[in-house]
């Protein structure tokens, strides 16, 4: 099997980021909020490729000592590889190198398997934010110190 390369996205991935996108969430971000994410400042956007194909990406943002992942995911197909589990040592060896301590996050309420890898990583829940999701869904929000 060929090997998960991780880099910095740009915007030429976009559109296979979306294409995923729109298979792995149940309220998809718009294609702008993925255009407007690589364009702006303090964003570390990383994708996953095997054999050129994009399985996997993580969208973060940080500001001072706060590092906020707005998005991870991976392919259905490629799950339980340790893909995502890459992607955010990646992220946070990235977050350390300027000066992080904590890495944030939402999930939704019913997003189980989610919230057990975030809690694989050592993430933990730190409270509820309410209605959170343009479905109406509460967001837990869960936490890391680095
Ligand atoms: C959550 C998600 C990103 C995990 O990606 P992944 O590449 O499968 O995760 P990894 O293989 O790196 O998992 C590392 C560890 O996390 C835990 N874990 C990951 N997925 C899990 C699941 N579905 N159930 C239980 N534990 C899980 C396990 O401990 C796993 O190690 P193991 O496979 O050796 O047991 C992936 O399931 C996904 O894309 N889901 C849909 C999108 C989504 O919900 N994103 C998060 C939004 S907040």
């Amino acid at each position: 099997m060929d090997l998960v390369i991780i880099e910095r996205a740009v915007a030429a991935d976009i559109r296979a980021v979306y294409a995923l996108e729109q298979r792995c969430f149940p309220s998809p971000w718009r294609k702008e909020f993925f255009e407007s994410e690589i364009a702006n400042d303090g964003r570390y956007n990383l994708v996953a490729r095997r054999g050129g194909v994009i399985i996997g990406y993580l969208f973060a943002m940080w500001f001072a000592d706060e590092m906020h992942v707005n998005k991870i995911a991976v392919d259905a197909g490629a799950r339980r590889q340790g893909v995502a589990l890459a992607l955010m040592q990646r992220c946070t060896g990235f977050a350390i190198e300027q000066g992080v301590t904590s890495i944030s996050l939402e999930v939704r309420q019913s997003n189980d398997e989610a919230q057990r890898f975030y809690t694989f990583l050592g993430f933990e829940a730190e409270y509820i934010r309410k209605g959170y999701y343009p479905d109406g869904e509460s967001a837990v929000v869960m936490m890391k110190e680095l």
